[in-house]
This record gives C-alpha cells, structure tokens and sequence, in this order.
C-alpha cells in the first residue's frame, strides 16, 4: 500500500480510537459525520473498504460491496486485503446512495457511506418568445438542484412580479417553476422577463425571457372557402363550354 498522506492517517487514527473491530471504508473525499460524502456531480467518488486484520477477524477474509443493498460484482481479485470501488462521473441518481461494505461471512461486519450530490440549478441564458394576443404564455426557469435553491424571484421590466395586476399564475413544484398567462394582453405582458434563483452553495443564477406580442391572427374557416372557390371554378368551366358548344354550332 502506498503511503498515507497525513489527513487519511488522521482519520485513520481517528477511526482507530473510536472503533476497533470490523471494517471500514476509506476514501479520497472527505467523509463527513455520520458517513456522508459530500461530491459534485459528474465528480469521481473512490472508496476503500479494508478489514481491520485483527486477530479476531479472519485475515484474507471476503468483502463485499452493496449499493442502496444491491451486491456491486467485483473481481475476484478485488475482494481481498482491501476492496476498492469507483463512482464515476457521479449522477444525479446517485444523490443518497448508500455504499455499504461487509465481510462476506459476517454481513453485521460493516461500514457505510452515503453519498451526497451537489449540483446548480440549470438556469441560465436567455429566451425570445413570440406570442400572439389572448394565446397563453408560459415561462419556465428549471430549479432542480441540491442543496435546493433558497430563493426564486421573477421580476418584469425589473420590478418583481405582480401576480395579481399582471394576470400571472405562478407554478413551483420543485422541479420547475412556471410563471403563466392565460390570455395575453400586449400591454400588461409584452416585457423583459428573469428568473432569479439563489443557490446556498452555488449562488446566483438567472434565466432572461424577452416576450414579443403579435396580433392574433384571423383563423379563415378553411373548409367554406375551399367549397366556394371549386363552385367558381366549376361554374366558369361549364361557361366556358357551353360557349365553345355555341361558338362551334355557329361555324358550321
Ligand atoms: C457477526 O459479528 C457480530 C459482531 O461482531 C457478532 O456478534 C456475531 O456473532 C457474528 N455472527 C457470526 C455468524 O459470526
Ligand atoms: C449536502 O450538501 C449540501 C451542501 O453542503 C448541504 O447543504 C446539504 O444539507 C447536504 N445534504 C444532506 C442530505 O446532508
Ligand atoms: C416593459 O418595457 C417595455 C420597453 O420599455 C415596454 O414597451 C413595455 O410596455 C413594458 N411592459 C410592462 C409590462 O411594463
């Protein structure tokens, strides 16, 4: 094994002091209280269970590897005097997964940690929408993130939002906040838009929406026109041979 640098030994020692049997996991990331590893996403996540040879245990002894309970396949040289496994890049799905490791012949023999996955809320860039007068109007600001945002701000033209005197409903369901207009007016809705997210860790984010307001169109009931424009056409057509059925009679 290579050295350990001095923060492992610490915690190594650390570990040492308050437990003496067993197994444990080490790993290159900080392992917080109560086993949580705090890792971005998309981030690398390398974790190594060793058991801790005393005699009371059997040495060479088989480890495995849970994830969420669910047995990792490891090779087999991977399951002796220290078994190590990799997370990477961290996912989002795994937000709370717990990696539990245990000697194979005594599953109570174990130790765990659990992984906790930051990432910022994807709000960013702008949007130019186009919407016609009396059609609905929605929009979006994508708020996933974790540790959740702190706070959600929609501003107008740069004063907050009035839900009431500016005809908006506002959505949140954690996931996406939505800001809705059921029928738009140009002159309450065609505006400069933003959403503005705090993120504990991450801090501020903003969406800009810039919403055009056109006319609305006149919807042509289709089908009548089509019926009249075949009765012109058929009419002139029969004109036009019964006028040829003349024409010939006379130049006989
Ligand atoms: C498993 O380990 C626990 C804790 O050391 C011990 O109490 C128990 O008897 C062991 N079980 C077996 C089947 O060895
Ligand atoms: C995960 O880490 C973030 C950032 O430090 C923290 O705010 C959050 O409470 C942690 N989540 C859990 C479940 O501990
Ligand atoms: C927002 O500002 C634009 C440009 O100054 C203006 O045309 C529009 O009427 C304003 N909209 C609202 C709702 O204040």
């Amino acid at each position: 094994m290579k050295l350990m640098s001095t923060p492992h030994l610490f915690h190594f020692l650390l570990f040492c002091a308050t437990q003496t049997l067993g197994v444990r996991i080490q790993s290159d990331s900080v392992v917080g209280s109560e086993g949580l590893i705090q890792i971005e996403l998309e981030g690398t996540v390398s974790l190594l269970c060793l058991s801790d040879g005393n005699s009371e245990t059997e040495p060479d002894e088989d480890l495995v590897w849970l994830r969420n309970g669910a047995m990792v396949s490891l090779m087999a040289e991977n399951k002796k005097n220290g078994s190590r496994v990799c997370v990477t890049p961290v996912l989002q799905e795994d937000n709370a997964a717990t990696f539990t490791c245990h000697l194979s012949s005594n599953a109570s023999i174990s130790d765990s940690v659990t992984l906790n996955v930051t990432y910022p809320p994807p709000i960013m860039g702008a949007e130019e929408l186009v919407v016609e007068e009396e059609s609905v109007l929605v929009l979006q600001c994508d708020i996933l993130a974790n540790p959740q945002v702190s706070s959600l701000v929609w501003t107008v033209n740069g004063s907050t939002v009035d839900l009431l005197t500016g005809g908006f409903t506002l959505t949140n369901d954690g996931v996406r906040s939505q800001l809705i207009a059921n029928s738009v007016d140009r002159s309450l809705h065609a505006a400069s838009y933003r959403c503005l997210a705090n993120s504990p860790l991450y801090g501020e984010f903003e969406k800009n929406f810039q919403v055009t307001v056109t006319d609305k169109l006149m919807k042509f009931p289709l089908m009548p026109i089509i019926a009249g424009l075949v009765v012109v056409c058929l009419t002139a057509i029969l004109a036009v041979v019964a006028r040829w059925r003349k024409i010939r009679q006379c130049c006989k």
